[in-house]
């Protein structure tokens, strides 16, 4: 079992270091000192190749809202292969999976689809600067939007970098000044301050960047003032308001924004509208999506890509998000709930100073007790960082997957006895981490 170095997964790991660099290709799912290989999934749990079988909390980073291998999602598309998977001609299932969410999302008119998340944050900025002319885009400091090089910029700032009022700190070494100069950073919840910065390149700004609930500020919702205001002022000063909800769909029925409200003119979705296959998408009302109309002649935004609406995605998409009814989104937040109780119940059972926030079917452990309002007050301590780490290779050896940063995402078919059984192993693992460090009394 892992970490064992004669195990299936650490033979893999072997060869995998032959041939990638650092031995992965996906950085998000190393582990030190190898990951896990998985061999398959079905409903809430995934068994590796060692034959091991664990409660799996991570969903594949957010994207399986039903679990692994559901019934319906793997009929439909088992169907849909046989017809083919690809096409240079469009589909009817692209219109299907589309008519559903122009249906459920009031400032969802007209949807394009795409592969990742990544690349629709990426056209949506894109779509933008088209629809205003204006170079920048502000985001919120710390929040994830993906790889491109202007919604990863303050992503990872940290105490030595990320100055008085947020400023410009490049993720990936290389980036360009030029990109630095035309992102804004601006500071999450905090109505005054990023009003201030806001206006101040009111001249520039193309648009308003936020997801909701960003994981990276403490997986706590954007306040009802600060999105008023910036649907306010992103209004008065020409730019548009973009909703990253590649995560944040899972939080309603009607979208993160029918939950939250904000009005976005642009939406970004991915992850659980594939169905567990590769998929991304940009949305809005007809009048930002105009951008992408051809009908004239070359669109101010020209957005294509080879495998974009591929039916076998859209297919699997569809019966997904079917599957998501009220109801089903009802129960989601219940098993939520019933998490987040179970979580803050180990703490307070295991001594170990902790708490859990986390809004609908989602968690995020925290292993320090200081308030959480954004990105700065829910920064990893080095300390804490590794805390979690070695939480999640002790939840791993007790058979539950969470992130390595403390991040849990249900699905459907879990059940509230899968939650106990989590509560359990947690308790247990923060006791034996507290004894580890001497922090028992
Ligand atoms: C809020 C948010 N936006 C964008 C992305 C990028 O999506 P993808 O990994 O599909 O490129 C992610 C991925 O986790 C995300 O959480």
């Amino acid at each position: 079992m892992w970490p064992d170095p004669a195990s299936k997964s650490a033979a893999l790991y072997e060869r995998a270091a032959q041939v990638f660099a650092g031995g992965n290709t996906r950085l998000q799912v190393w582990v030190d000192p190898f990951p896990v290989y998985a061999e398959k999934g079905s409903g809430a749990r995934v068994t590796d190749v060692d034959g091991v079988t664990r409660l799996d909390f991570t969903n594949n980073f957010a994207s399986l809202i039903h679990g692994h291998a559901h019934p319906a999602v793997i009929e439909a598309v088992t169907a849909r292969i046989q017809l083919g998977t690809c096409f240079a001609m469009p589909t009817e299932s692209e219109i299907l999976l589309g008519e559903l969410l122009c249906d459920r999302i009031e400032r969802v008119n007209e949807i394009r689809f795409c592969n990742t998340g990544s690349e629709a944050v990426m056209i949506a900025m894109k779509a933008a600067r088209s629809h205003t002319g204006r170079p920048k885009i502000a985001k919120i400091e710390g929040a994830y939007h993906g790889m491109y090089d202007y919604a990863e910029v303050s992503l990872d700032s940290n105490p030595d970098n990320w100055g008085n009022a947020p400023r410009a700190v490049p993720f990936a070494a290389g980036t360009p000044q030029g990109v630095l100069d035309d992102v804004v950073v601006i500071p999450f919840n905090d109505v005054e301050a990023a009003e201030r910065i806001i206006r101040a390149n009111a001249a520039e700004l193309a648009a308003v960047l936020i997801d909701p609930v960003p994981a990276m500020c403490g997986m706590i919702p954007a306040s009802p003032e600060f999105l008023k205001m910036l649907r306010t002022v992103t209004r008065e000063i020409g730019a548009l308001l973009i909703f990253d909800e590649v995560i944040a769909l899972r939080l309603g029925y009607r979208g993160a924004q029918g939950r939250f409200g904000g009005e976005p003119d642009l939406t970004t979705f991915a992850k659980i509208i594939g169905g567990g296959f590769p998929v991304g998408a940009i949305a809005g009302t007809r009048e930002a999506m105009a951008v992408f109309d051809h009908r004239n002649g070359k669109p101010l935004t020209p957005a294509s890509g080879t495998f974009s609406a591929n039916p076998v995605t859209m297919t699997a998409g569809l019966v997904t998000m079917q599957l998501l009814t009220p109801d089903c989104y009802d129960r989601l937040e219940a098993l939520g709930d019933h998490a987040r109780q179970r979580i803050a119940q180990a703490f307070a059972d295991s001594g170990y100073p902790g708490q859990v926030t986390g809004v609908g079917a989602m968690f995020l452990i925290h292993l320090h007790q200081r308030p959480i309002t954004d990105y700065r007050s829910a920064y990893r301590r080095p300390e804490e960082a590794a805390g979690l780490r070695a939480l999640h290779g002790a939840l791993l050896k007790a058979g539950h997957i969470i992130s390595s940063t403390g991040a849990g995402f249900l699905s459907s078919v879990m059940t509230e006895a899968d939650l106990d059984q989590f509560g359990e192993a947690l308790t247990d693992s923060l006791k034996n981490l507290a004894s580890a460090n001497g922090k028992d009394d």
